[in-house]
């Protein structure tokens, strides 16, 4: 059984959410964490789980979204964090200096508002951090928080780090794509920080590409990573999901 602990869906990117779940649930996928962070996002899938108890929630602002984001939302947000079934941590939350390195100082001002949250909510988080480690390390420190470093794709010595913070790496697609690094990093590092995710609909595994992303291709990230640790599918599935279940209270 595996868990994708970081997957979008909305009516938008999938005509048909049934059918999609009834696949993933086919290829041996137990729980996905469904990660909505948009108003528009929470307002369509706050109520996932209850059609699809598989479904579990993490809720917060992207940073990209920084813009359009007051404290009454943030308030909002810690009610629904509070209230909602499912819900298993913030996030995706973090910064974003990729596309845009004009919002910074409102991304960290959200970024740490986010993260206060969570440590008031003792809530784990989801960081998005692109182009960013620095920054995010440092502001990471200054709160007393645990996670998931989502779509992690940094060098050995950033995972260590990350590591040392009690962090999770979030492993996906990329892990199977040619040019990437990711496979050599974790040769090094190891299962015992790492997690599964999809990011889907986005950053679908080699050989998929152009297909659009879902968790059902969870094992061919999987099996990407057994090669790369020198183990078989079972072991990557049975120690992926211990740590996921470490990370989120799944209760
Ligand atoms: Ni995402």
């Amino acid at each position: 059984m595996f868990i994708d602990t970081h997957c979008h869906i909305s009516q938008e990117d999938y005509d048909n959410i049934d059918f999609v779940i009834k696949e993933n649930i086919e290829s041996g996928i137990d729980k996905i964490v469904v990660s909505l962070c948009s108003k528009e996002s929470i307002e369509e899938g706050i109520e996932f789980p209850m059609k699809y108890p598989m479904i579990y929630l993490t809720l917060g602002y992207h940073p990209e979204e920084v813009l359009s984001i007051n404290d009454q939302d943030l308030e909002t947000l810690k009610q629904l964090l509070l209230s909602t079934p499912h819900v298993v941590g913030i996030g995706e939350i973090g910064l974003d200096y990729h596309y845009d390195k004009s919002t910074r100082e409102e991304q960290i001002l959200l970024f740490k508002k986010q993260l206060a949250l969570a440590e008031e909510l003792h809530l784990p988080v989801v960081i998005h951090s692109r182009d960013a480690t620095k920054d995010t390390i440092e502001i990471l420190k200054q709160f007393s928080v645990r996670g998931i470093i989502h779509c992690f794709s940094g060098s050995y010595e950033t995972a260590k780090i990350y590591q040392s913070m009690g962090f999770y790496l979030g492993i996906g697609g990329v892990v199977t794509f040619q040019n990437s690094n990711l496979v050599q990093v974790i040769e090094k590092i190891g299962l015992d920080f790492i997690v599964l995710e999809t990011d889907s609909p986005y950053l679908t595994p080699h050989p998929f590409r152009g297909k659009k992303n879902s968790s059902k291709y969870i094992p061919v990230i999987a099996e990407k990573i057994a090669e790369a640790c020198n183990t078989d599918l079972q072991t990557v599935a049975e120690i992926t999901t211990d740590n996921a279940v470490k990370v989120f209270d799944f209760t």
